[in-house]
């Protein structure tokens, strides 16, 4: 049955893109017809633009609301069935001259939410045998009030992914608020910087980006070390860096538990970034790949940032002399293999640095990528 291939097709989609083109491309399958179009109504600029458009090649189509008869579908909320295009005033030649296209038969329906609202607009072109008939027309609603309701789950969806990623940046804002001048652009470097090297070693897309937003939690543990020895302006005693020495587990203790991918790895990274690869390093003492891998990115990451910056105990090394400690340490303190991947990044680091002066507050973290 079409409508159930449709569904479990569509169900696993979060994504508004992919989900639209499948829902498209199954619409002109069923439907038999040539071009499929999705257009998504942009209320703030008053136009219909084509989210999709198969059939028609890479160009986005816009229309004025109430233009067109995409933009008539919009405007009345009602579906609009026709034999032949260039006879019904309501058509606008306009996208055939760009496209190259003779436009002959035209079905189309509103995308409506649940308040019914419109969403955009659902049309198919030109059926590969007469016109478009009131089945055709039954089956395009079907269709229209699955992908409206459908396409208004993606929209929540991104929104509380969105909040939420937002929310642990802000976490992280706090975490560092108290020992960085600069606390927004150190947790922007650390993101970024381990965004670079996962993408460099070949993670898949979706896990960089939990990274990205995992890595700046790494001293969250950090809120529960006393301000007189986070702030001390010189070295630490042995027993002050002793005490320094558990923001790791404090970390792990706050983060742990964790449901979220994104926070599990936060977890490890906080738990585990002050490991070295030989074994030498705090609290637990792994060694080598018993070190989670996420944990043994942001260490090289977290070690670069701190060398590079300033802090209220040392001043700040030149990045030639700060590669040259971090291949030195290479197999020592750090995994051979994440330092060649952030050699290799170190174009794109330098860049990185060098753009720092133009940053601005945690909206950067609002996008992806
Ligand atoms: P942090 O400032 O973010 O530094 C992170 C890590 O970068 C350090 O971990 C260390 O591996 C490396 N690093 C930082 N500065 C230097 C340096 O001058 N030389 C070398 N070779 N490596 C450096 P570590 O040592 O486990 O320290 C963890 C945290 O403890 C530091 O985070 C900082 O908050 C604090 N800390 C460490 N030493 C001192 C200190 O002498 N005075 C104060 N006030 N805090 C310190
Ligand atoms: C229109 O909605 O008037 C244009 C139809 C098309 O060519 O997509
Ligand atoms: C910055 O570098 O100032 C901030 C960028 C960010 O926190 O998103
Ligand atoms: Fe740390």
């Amino acid at each position: 049955m079409l409508l159930a291939r449709f569904g479990r097709r569509i169900a696993p989609e979060t994504r508004i893109d992919n989900l639209l083109t499948i829902i498209a491309e199954e619409v002109r399958h069923i439907l038999n017809a040539d071009r499929c179009s999705v257009f998504l109504l942009d209320s703030a600029r008053k136009e219909l633009w084509t989210k999709v458009a198969l059939g028609v090649g890479e160009k986005v189509l816009r229309i004025p609301i109430g233009q067109g008869i995409a933009g008539f579908v919009c405007k009345t909320g009602s579906a609009v069935n026709i034999r032949d295009a260039y006879r019904d005033t309501r058509f606008t030649q306009d996208f055939d001259k760009i496209t190259g296209y003779q436009t002959k038969t035209v079905l189309a329906v509103p995308l409506k939410d649940r308040d019914g609202k419109p969403l955009g607009v659902f049309e198919v072109l030109n059926k590969g045998k007469g016109a478009f008939n009131e089945e055709d027309e039954g089956f395009l609603r079907i269709l229209a009030t699955i992908a409206a309701s459908a396409i208004e789950n993606a929209r929540l969806y991104e929104n509380l992914r969105k909040s939420h990623l937002e929310t642990i940046y802000r976490m992280a804002m706090v975490a560092e608020y108290r020992d960085q001048h600069d606390t927004a652009s150190h947790l922007h470097r650390i993101s970024k910087y381990t965004g670079l090297v996962a993408a460099e070693i070949g993670l898949p897309l979706d896990l960089i980006e939990d990274l990205r937003y995992a890595s700046p939690l790494h001293d969250i543990g950090k809120v529960a070390i006393p301000d007189s020895i986070l702030l001390k302006p010189g070295k630490l005693t042995p027993d002050e860096y002793e005490e320094m020495k558990k923001h790791p587990v404090y970390g792990a203790r706050m983060l742990e538990n964790a449901e979220s991918r994104l926070l599990k790895l936060a977890r490890n990274i906080a738990s585990a970034h002050h490991e070295h690869w030989d074994g030498t390093g705090y609290p637990d003492g792994l060694e080598g790949e018993d070190i989670p891998l996420e944990a043994r990115i942001v260490s090289v990451v977290d070690v670069f940032d701190a060398l590079t910056t300033r802090r209220v105990y040392k001043g700040a090394w030149s990045v030639d002399d700060t590669f040259s400690y971090m291949l030195e340490q290479s197999g020592r303190l750090f995994d051979p293999s994440i330092i060649e991947a952030f050699v290799r990044c170190r174009p794109r680091i330098e860049e990185l640095m060098a753009d720092e002066g133009h940053m601005t507050g945690a909206g950067e973290f609002g996008g992806t990528a």
